[in-house]
């Protein structure tokens, strides 16, 4: 498949995202906005699961409100990057970490995998089914919603980032997200969410009803591929 058909496939499969929070519209192809570790990165083994809402050798589920966050890595080019390893870690539904500096280790939802990874397919695509994280306040910050990304594939540049939800209240009330503000009033926008459409959610073979599907795509950089472009 050529490189052209590739593009043209993951733009009709999850793409024309739009920021309707923060009035910018975003596409597929917007170079995604390098953030921070934050203060829970996992120390343990990340498990290679993309169902955080359930636990090796437990029955139980998760508490929370299952959501499902799916989108595709792209190179510099947009096209589509097969076999890179997506990891996530986020809160939890009382809005706590898994992390030996976090608050509230005794109180963490012991059916909940606070942390998982996958990779992409042929198609760059990736698929989390997860809960909704709760917002948080660390050090005096307000956190919206979010949920913290690391994207590792041989031959590009390491890509930690972070996505944020649409719609919510939380991420404008008052002060909003305090590290959200604080980002590039130009760039920003990158970490907002797209909720899925129906052929969006067929694409990714999200079946589930009633669970929200959210779009985040990542843009993977490699100062070998820039030096090596054409023109
Ligand atoms: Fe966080």
């Amino acid at each position: 498949m050529s490189r052209m058909t590739r593009r043209v496939l993951f733009e009709g499969a999850c793409a024309s995202a739009v920021g309707h929070l923060y009035g910018r519209h975003r596409t597929s192809c917007d170079p995604s906005l390098e953030t921070e570790e934050g203060p829970f990165f996992p120390v343990e083994d990340i498990p290679p699961t993309n169902d955080l809402t359930r636990v090796a050798e437990k029955e139980s589920i998760a508490l929370g409100d299952v959501i499902y966050v799916a989108g595709a890595v792209v190179d510099f080019d947009c096209v589509p990057v097969p076999g890179a390893a997506v990891a996530i870690w986020q809160a939890d539904r009382n809005g706590r970490y898994r992390h030996p500096d976090a608050e509230g280790q005794d109180l963490l939802d012991p059916s909940f995998s606070y942390f998982g990874r996958t990779l992409t397919d042929e198609e760059g695509r990736y698929v989390f089914k997860t809960i909704l994280p709760k917002p948080y306040i660390f050090e005096g910050l307000h956190r919206a919603r979010h949920i913290h990304f690391e994207i590792v594939r041989q031959g590009f540049d390491r890509r930690v980032s972070e996505m944020y939800f649409p719609g919510h209240d939380d991420n404008r009330r008052r002060r909003g997200d305090d590290v959200w503000r604080s980002r590039d009033p130009a760039r920003r926008a990158v970490l907002i969410s797209s909720r899925m459409s129906e052929p969006q959610r067929d694409a990714f073979r999200i079946t589930e009803r009633g669970a929200p599907a959210f779009c985040m795509n990542f843009q993977l950089s490699s100062d070998l591929a820039l030096q090596t472009q054409p023109g």
